[in-house]
């Protein structure tokens, strides 16, 4: 395994949407899941995806509780009308956190890293996390989301203001 460089903001591969994949049990897929989640805990987050490694295919991995998962051709619909706000970061804009109103909870679905489907539904943190990962997939940046850009910050100096980081 190996530990991938992480594209950051204003490189084209966050910007573009991501090709489905073919066939996520392939060898070469799971080496690029073994690396991704080195990736990810090397840099200490909770979800990556594959466009923030230089990968521009439909696939993210994402805590879910204590369990790293992986989603391959995710579908991520809101359930029902009810929003949240709260702090969210991004391993390809480091040391900034910005307040992002998404749907409180989600329907997921996609294939496992067997190609096996696989679906649930989510709140809070994961909803979120789902949401987030997914839109790299489609070339979306949280920054992108957020109504309020006062609501943007650097990281150490929010900490002295925020209760509900994520
Ligand atoms: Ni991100």
């Amino acid at each position: 395994m190996a530990i991938l460089k992480i594209a950051r903001m204003g490189h084209p591969v966050l910007l573009g949407r991501a090709a489905e994949v073919a066939d996520p049990a392939a060898s070469e897929m799971r080496r690029l899941v073994g690396d991704m989640a080195e990736t990810l805990a090397d840099a200490g987050g909770i979800g990556l995806a594959a466009p923030q490694v230089h990968v521009p295919l439909r696939l993210f991995l994402w805590r879910d509780g204590p369990a790293l998962r992986v989603l391959f051709n995710p579908v991520i619909a809101p359930l029902g009308p009810e929003t949240e706000a709260a702090w969210e970061g991004c391993l390809s804009i480091p040391g900034l956190r910005g307040r992002v109103d998404r749907p409180a909870r989600v329907a997921w679905s996609g294939l496992d890293e067997n190609g096996e489907a696989v679906s649930g539904e989510a709140e809070g943190l994961p909803a979120r996390v789902l949401q987030h990962e997914n839109d790299h997939l489609d070339g979306v940046l949280y920054l992108s989301r957020m109504k309020d850009l006062s609501m943007l910050g650097f990281t150490e100096e929010l900490a002295r203001l925020v209760e509900d980081r994520t």
